[in-house]
């Protein structure tokens, strides 16, 4: 496995492996792996000749008074899990190396990246689309695999591939989960047992409001109401929004009509946490 941290020798491991007709697979992430980091390495490795995964904590997605600082990493537990996996190639560049001083091009899309988490997080999307964009030019990935618990980033990145024309197919991977239901993140290290425990109250509203749908109910409104007064026993849990959308456009949708998304975002202790789950009629 090899451990790659500057564009010019990425895009010469890339060019070498193009010349040989190698498919390469894409896996961005932030690292501190969890089981939904390894799902999605399980899966690429499957789809491509050449395994890249990239580990940046991007700062650009950041906010003010966001958690980069303190954003969890152990690079020596992800390069092990990325081994065990068979990855061909660790991309980590350092900040400096993808942003150089006097950097000023971003990638915005404008309208999916307004809704939902783009209402809490202003920048968040330019930051998280301008950092995939770059990681796809650098890679030259002929597959990028993505999780759906980041249904957002998902639908928008779809939205950039097909805007800017880039030649990605891109492959969206289930949610995996802990236990209890809490959906795996690096960002369940910010919680004490007792967050933990009320935060499973999330998915465990959302597979109510999956029951509702398959009860008959069609009215979102009252689905998201439910949700929201199940999560409402959890008081270490602050709602930022519930909402059910359709999973393309990120419009709410009034009936459940067709497949939607009832996605929901809270606040428990330091973490964010957001969790999805597709309903259909
Ligand atoms: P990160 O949060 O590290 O996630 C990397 C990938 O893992 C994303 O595609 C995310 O959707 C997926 N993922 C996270 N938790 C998951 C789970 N429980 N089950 C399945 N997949 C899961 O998402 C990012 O990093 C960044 O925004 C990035 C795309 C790398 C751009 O910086």
């Amino acid at each position: 496995m090899k451990i790659i941290t500057t564009v010019k020798e990425m895009r010469r491991y890339v060019k070498h492996n193009y010349k040989r007709g190698r498919k390469i697979a894409l896996v961005p992430t932030m690292g501190y792996f969890h089981d939904g980091h390894a799902m999605l390495l399980r899966e690429a490795r499957k789809l491509c000749d050449r395994l890249v995964v990239s580990i940046f904590v991007n700062p650009l997605q950041f906010g003010r008074g966001d958690d980069f600082a303190s954003y969890p990493r152990d690079m020596k537990n992800d390069l092990s899990i990325a081994r065990q996996h068979k990855v061909n190639v660790v991309f980590a560049p350092s900040s400096d190396e993808l942003y150089p001083v006097g950097y000023s091009t971003f990638v915005e899309e404008e309208r999916l990246s307004k809704k939902l988490c783009g209402q809490f997080r202003p920048g968040h999307f330019r930051g998280v689309a301008t950092v995939v964009a770059k990681l796809f030019n650098i890679v030259r990935p002929h597959t990028a695999i993505f999780g759906q618990k980041d249904a957002q980033q998902v639908a928008i990145i779809r939205k950039m591939v097909e805007d800017l024309n880039y030649p990605v197919h891109l492959v969206v991977m289930p949610t995996i989960r802990e236990k209890s239901g809490l959906a795996c993140s690096s960002r369940n290290k910010y919680l004490t047992p007792r967050e933990k425990k009320e935060a499973a109250m999330l998915y465990a509203s959302l597979q109510k409001a999956e029951e509702l749908v398959k009860s008959g109910v069609r009215d979102a409104r009252k689905i998201v109401d439910a949700v929201k007064a199940s999560i409402a026993h959890a008081p270490l849990v602050t709602v930022e929004y519930v909402e059910a959308v359709n999973p393309e456009t990120l419009e709410p949708v009034k009936g459940i009509d067709t497949r939607t998304l009832i996605a929901v975002a809270a606040r428990v202790g330091k973490a964010r946490l957001i969790d999805n789950i597709p309903v259909e009629p």
